[in-house]
């Protein structure tokens, strides 16, 4: 039985990466739903119904032994469904808004939270802030067109920039102690946007919280399927092959990166 992540696109890649370092030796499966990529730009509807039907094409191919949505969007949007129809473990993620705030106490500067517009626009994200954020410390900003430069391989990082710049152009980026990536594509481009908000601001993701996550949802000392890593299974809702080939070359570049 493999742990499966899921994501819409390659975005989880920068999940899967934590979980290959901190679960080594465990199986994994990787279902990219690249036919529907992006899903931040769609109905609420629209992506529950998409996700659901990606759970259950990689059901039918054999049973997770965990299922870890490593995605803001279709967590928001799916989760409690999910959980509803799933007979496994699911692990969800949603912006660290928590650690950020806990961070910035003492301070009082500010947080901002990237993510796409449909985490922003859920309930699920507004009563996160509400019921963390007592001092109006938080404020969000959605980026979707980082996940069209991952989704097309496009790291030219000048134009990287310039959607940055322009994204950022109304902040006062020294007001921000706490920047977090509330999207799994966004840690490809982290040092893009740490580099926009240097000297004054630390950027956070989720990703290893969610591992963690992982971890304690599937109980003591998870038995190792082999000694070394083994290749991650790869399917998708699109053109496989070719999607398979960029699966590989972005888990390569985003080890790179770090
Ligand atoms: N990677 C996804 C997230 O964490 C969604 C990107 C998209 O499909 O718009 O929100």
């Amino acid at each position: 039985m493999s742990i499966v992540f899921f994501d819409s696109g390659m975005g989880g890649i920068t999940v899967l990466r934590e979980a290959l370092t901190l679960l080594p030796g465990q199986e994994f499966l990787y279902y990219a739903d690249t036919g529907h990529v992006p899903y931040g730009k769609r109905t609420a509807e629209e992506v529950r119904s998409l996700v659901i039907r990606a759970v259950e094409t990689i059901v039918q191919r054999e049973r997770p032994r965990a299922l870890v949505v490593a995605c803001n969007t279709a967590t928001s949007v799916a989760i409690e469904s999910l959980r509803k129809i799933s007979p496994f473990p699911v692990i969800g993620m949603e912006p660290a808004v928590k650690p950020a705030l806990e961070h910035e106490k003492v301070s009082g500067r500010r947080v901002l939270v990237l993510a796409t517009p449909l985490t922003l626009s859920q309930e699920k994200y507004s009563d996160l802030v509400s019921r963390l954020d007592s001092e109006g410390q938080v404020d969000s900003l959605p980026l979707p067109g980082l996940v069209d430069l991952v989704e097309q391989e496009d790291f030219r990082m000048d134009k990287a920039r310039a959607y940055l710049q322009e994204a950022f152009s109304s902040l006062k980026r020294e007001d921000y102690g706490t920047i977090v990536l509330g999207c799994t594509h966004f840690p490809f481009f982290k040092k893009e946007i740490a580099s926009f908000f240097s000297p004054y601001a630390d950027v956070i993701d989720g990703n290893k919280g969610t591992v963690l996550q992982l971890i304690r949802r599937l109980g003591p000392s998870p038995r190792a399927e082999r000694e070394a890593p083994g290749p991650v299974v790869f399917m998708s809702s699109g053109d496989v092959d070719k999607d398979r080939g960029k699966f590989f070359r972005l888990m390569e570049r985003y080890q790179g990166s770090r």
